[in-house]
C-alpha cells in the first residue's frame, strides 16, 4: 500500500503537460471490439490503473494489446469469448462499456452486474433499455447480464436522463445495426464526441445533429480503428485547481480549452487570471484571496461533477461562504469528513455543502474513499500547513498519470510512499477488499 506526504505552502510554478482522456480510453478501447482490423491503434493511451482494468478484460476475452512506442495496437480478431467477469467489473464499473460492442460484433454478451461503488448505486438500466430497443434480448442470470440478440435494429433511443456511458453503450450497439438510430437526450460529454469521431473514421456513420440528439445509420463492417485520444479535460482542471489553492503561476499544455468552459468560467469567478494561450495551452495565476463562489454540478457542459470535491478543497480556503450541490451522484461527498480533519469547516446534508472558507488548514492524515475524493484531499494538503498524509492512494492511480511526479515537477514537495503496513490481519484484508472495490 501506498500513501501520499505533501509538505503544504508551496505556489506550484512552471509548465505541465495533460494526459490523454482517462473517460475518452475506456470507451474506446471497448469500442476496439468492434473493428475487424488487426493491426487498431490508439495514441496518447493514459497510464491509468482503469486503462489497464480494460486492456485486463480484452485480453481475457482473447484480444491481443501491445505497447509500440507511443500507441497501443489492438488486435481483436481473435476474440472468442464475451464474458465480462465480476471480479473485473467490480473493479471498475466502466467495464459495462463492453456490452454494447460484443452485442453489436457478436450478437452476445455476459456482463457482471457493476454493483455500486463509493459514489452510488450506479445502475446501467439505461443502458439495458437501450439495447433492448435496438433488439437485444436482456436476461439477468445470478448477477450477470445475458445479452442476446438474432440481429440488432435501428431504434429510437431516449435517454430519462443523459448517461455517459449509456449514450456511449448505445452509440457502439446501434453501429452495426440494420438501419437508422436515434438517441433523443444523449449526453453531451465530449467524449462521447471523441468515440463517435473514431468510429466514423473507421467507417461508422454517425451525427450528432443537435446538442442532444444523436443519429446512427447502422453499417455492415467497421475496417480499422485508429485515433489520438483527446485530452483529459478533469486531470486539466485538477492541475487548475492546485494552481489556483497555492496562488501559483502554472500553464497547462495538450488541453482542450473548449472543454474547459466551465471550469474557467468558475475558477475566474473565484478569482484566478486565466490566459488562453492558444486552443491547446493556457496559463492560470492564483489569486490572493480566493472568493466563494456557489457550484452546481451538471451535465455538460454544465459544471462537471468530477471537478467537485477539487473545487470543495478549493473553497474550504476561500474567503467567505458558498454552497456546493451536487446534482449527478447520490454520494459524492466522502471527501467532507476527510476535509474537516484539516480544519475545513463544511456541513453536508444530502445533496449540498456549506462551505466556510478558513484561513488556513492544519496538515494531518487522510485517507482517500474514490477517485476524484482523493485528488481534493491532496489539494487541500497542497495548501495545509505542515504534512499532510493520504492513504489508500489506489484511487488516485485509476485517473491520474503519476500525480505525485507532475506536481513535484511544479515545485511541489510531495512524495509517494510505502504505507505502514496495517498492523493487523483485520486490517489487511479490509485494505485489501477496499483496493479491490473501485468506482
Ligand atoms: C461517467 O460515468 C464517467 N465515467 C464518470 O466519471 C462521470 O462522473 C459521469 O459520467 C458523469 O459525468 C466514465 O465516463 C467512464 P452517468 P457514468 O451514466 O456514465 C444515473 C470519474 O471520476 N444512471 O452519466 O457511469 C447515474 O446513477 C468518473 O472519472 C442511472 O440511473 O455516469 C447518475 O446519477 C466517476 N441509470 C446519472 O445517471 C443508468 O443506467 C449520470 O450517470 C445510468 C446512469
Amino acid at each position: 500500500m501506498k500513501k501520499m506526504v505533501i509538505e503544504g505552502g508551496v505556489p506550484l510554478r512552471g509548465e505541465v503537460a495533460i494526459s490523454g482522456s482517462k473517460n475518452a480510453a475506456l470507451p474506446l478501447l471497448a469500442a476496439a471490439i468492434m473493428f475487424d482490423d488487426s493491426n487498431n491503434e490508439l495514441f496518447n493511451v493514459p497510464d491509468l490503473k482503469d486503462v489497464a482494468t480494460i486492456r485486463q478484460l480484452l485480453v481475457s476475452i482473447g484480444a491481443e494489446i501491445k505497447d509500440e512506442g507511443d500507441r497501443v495496437v489492438i488486435n481483436t480478431s481473435c476474440i472468442n469469448k464475451y464474458e465480462a467477469p465480476y471480479d473485473l467489473v467490480k473493479t471498475m464499473r466502466a467495464s459495462v462499456l463492453v456490452l454494447g460492442p460484443l452485442l453489436a460484433k457478436y450478437k452476445r454478451a455476459r456482463v457482471s452486474l457493476p454493483g455500486g461503488c463509493a459514489i452510488g448505486a450506479r445502475p446501467i438500466d439505461f443502458h439495458l433499455k437501450a439495447l433492448a430497443l435496438l433488439g437485444a434480448d436482456i436476461t439477468m442470470d445470478h448477477g450477470y447480464v445475458e445479452a442476446t440478440a438474432e440481429k440488432l435494429k435501428g431504434a429510437e433511443i431516449s435517454f430519462p436522463i443523459p448517461s455517459v456511458t449509456g449514450t456511449e453503450n448505445a452509440i457502439m450497439a446501434a453501429t452495426l445495426a440494420e438501419g437508422t438510430s436515434i438517441i433523443k437526450n444523449a449526453a453531451r460529454e465530449p467524449e462521447i464526441d471523441d468515440l463517435i469521431l473514431a468510429l466514423c473514421n473507421g467507417g461508422a456513420n454517425i451525427k450528432r445533429v443537435e446538442p442532444s440528439t444523436i443519429v446512427i445509420k447502422g453499417v455492415k463492417k467497421l475496417n480499422r480503428l485508429s485515433h489520438f485520444i483527446m485530452p483529459d479535460r478533469i486531470e486539466a482542471g485538477t492541475y487548475m485547481a492546485a494552481s489556483a489553492i497555492t496562488k501559483g503561476e502554472v500553464v497547462l499544455k495538450n488541453i482542450n480549452a473548449v472543454h474547459l468552459r466551465s471550469v474557467i468560467d468558475k475558477l475566474e469567478e473565484a478569482g484566478a487570471k486565466i490566459r488562453i494561450i492558444s486552443p491547446s495551452s493556457l496559463m492560470i495565476k492564483g489569486p490572493k484571496v480566493i472568493r466563494s463562489v456557489d457550484i452546481s454540478t451538471a451535465p455538460f457542459p454544465g459544471f462537471p461533477t468530477d471537478m467537485q470535491a477539487q473545487m470543495m478543497a478549493l473553497m474550504a480556503v476561500s474567503s467567505g461562504l458558498c454552497v456546493i450541490t451536487e446534482n449527478i451522484f447520490e454520494n459524492r461527498f466522502m471527501h467532507v469528513a476527510e476535509l474537516r480533519r484539516l480544519g475545513a469547516n463544511i456541513k453536508a446534508c444530502n445533496n449540498f455543502a456549506i462551505v466556510k472558507g478558513t484561513d488556513h488548514l492544519s496538515g494531518t492524515e487522510m485517507m482517500a474513499t474514490d477517485l476524484r475524493a482523493s485528488a481534493s484531499l491532496i489539494l487541500a494538503g497542497l495548501v495545509a500547513h505542515g504534512i499532510t498524509e493520504v492513504s489508500r492512494i489506489y484511487h488516485l492511480d485509476r485517473g491520474y498519470e503519476a500525480m505525485e511526479k507532475k506536481l513535484a515537477s511544479l515545485g511541489a514537495i510531495i512524495s509517494k510512499v510505502d504505507a505502514a503496513t496495517p498492523s493487523n490481519d483485520n486490517e489487511v484484508a479490509n485494505e485489501n477488499i477496499l483496493a479491490e472495490k473501485y468506482m
